[in-house]
């Protein structure tokens, strides 16, 4: 299964990949962890990508598709794998097209995350991650089942993202609607494009995702 998770910064896309990854045995390709992950490194990518992630805005399309090519090239992607964040202008999408053609494969879906935009500022600023496993959490909306314990790994150690800050927050919507959104119309026209109301508690989303994998 190939399936790209489509959304506003916020809307859940991260939290649910990491839940479709266990129930599919897929990888999750989020290009926001990959690009922080060769910012905490000090690759060259990392260092042309860290200021323009704090400011919210979006990194040069040739970046993030070369680090996707190169990606699901690997071998853990053989059987399929959930974009997360990515493909995220209308050039990433046809560099996506274009990566699949040139493998003989095809989209299984597109999956948009549909959220109010006023609920996006509280889940970004109030979201921490776990700084062992990753596991995602949030200050009101999704603790840990023991206080300042990660569930998956036991972990006491915790993290924030630099650009989950309310100003931020606004130029990533910005972008979003500019240069993201208009995949919403690409895909539908495509007939790859389902939508979910990601206003619904975690679980439900969780669940509605999973009977459009099931029918894909
Ligand atoms: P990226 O890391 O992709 O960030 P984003 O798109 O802004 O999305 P988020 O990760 O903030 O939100 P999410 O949808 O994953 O929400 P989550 O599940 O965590 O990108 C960061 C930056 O990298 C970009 O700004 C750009 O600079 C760069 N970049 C990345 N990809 C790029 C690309 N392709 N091209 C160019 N630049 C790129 O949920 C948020 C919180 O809400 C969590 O705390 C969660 O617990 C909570 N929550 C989730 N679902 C629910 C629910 N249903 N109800 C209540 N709470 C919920
Ligand atoms: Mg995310």
């Amino acid at each position: 299964m190939r399936l790209i998770l489509l959304g506003p910064p916020g809307a859940g896309k991260g939290t649910q990949a990491q839940r479709i990854v266990e129930k599919f045995a897929i990888p999750q390709l989020s290009t926001g962890d990959m690009l922080r992950a060769a910012v905490s490194a000090g690759t060259e990518v990392g260092k042309r990508a860290k200021a323009v992630m704090d400011a919210g805005k979006l990194v040069s399309d040739d970046i993030v598709i070369a680090i996707v090519s190169e990606r699901i090239d690997q071998p853990d992607c053989a059987k399929g794998f959930i974009l997360d964040g990515f493909p995220r202008t209308l050039v990433q999408a046809d560099a996506t097209d274009a990566m699949l053609k040139a493998k003989g494969l095809d989209l299984s879906k597109v999956v948009e995350i549909r959220v109010d935009d006023e609920v996006l500022a509280d889940r970004v600023s109030g979201r921490y991650t776990c700084a062992n496993c990753g596991a995602g959490y949030h200050d009101t909306n999704l603790k840990p089942k023991q206080e300042g314990v990660c569930d998956r790994c036991g972990s006491t150690h915790f993290k924030r993202r630099p650009d989950d800050n309310r100003e931020t927050v606004v130029t990533r919507l910005q972008s979003y609607y500019k240069e993201t959104s208009p995949l919403i119309g690409y895909y539908h026209a495509k007939g790859k494009l389902a939508s979910v109301d990601g206003m619904a508690d975690i679980d439900r989303v969780t669940t509605d995702i999973e009977k459009i994998l099931e029918s894909a």
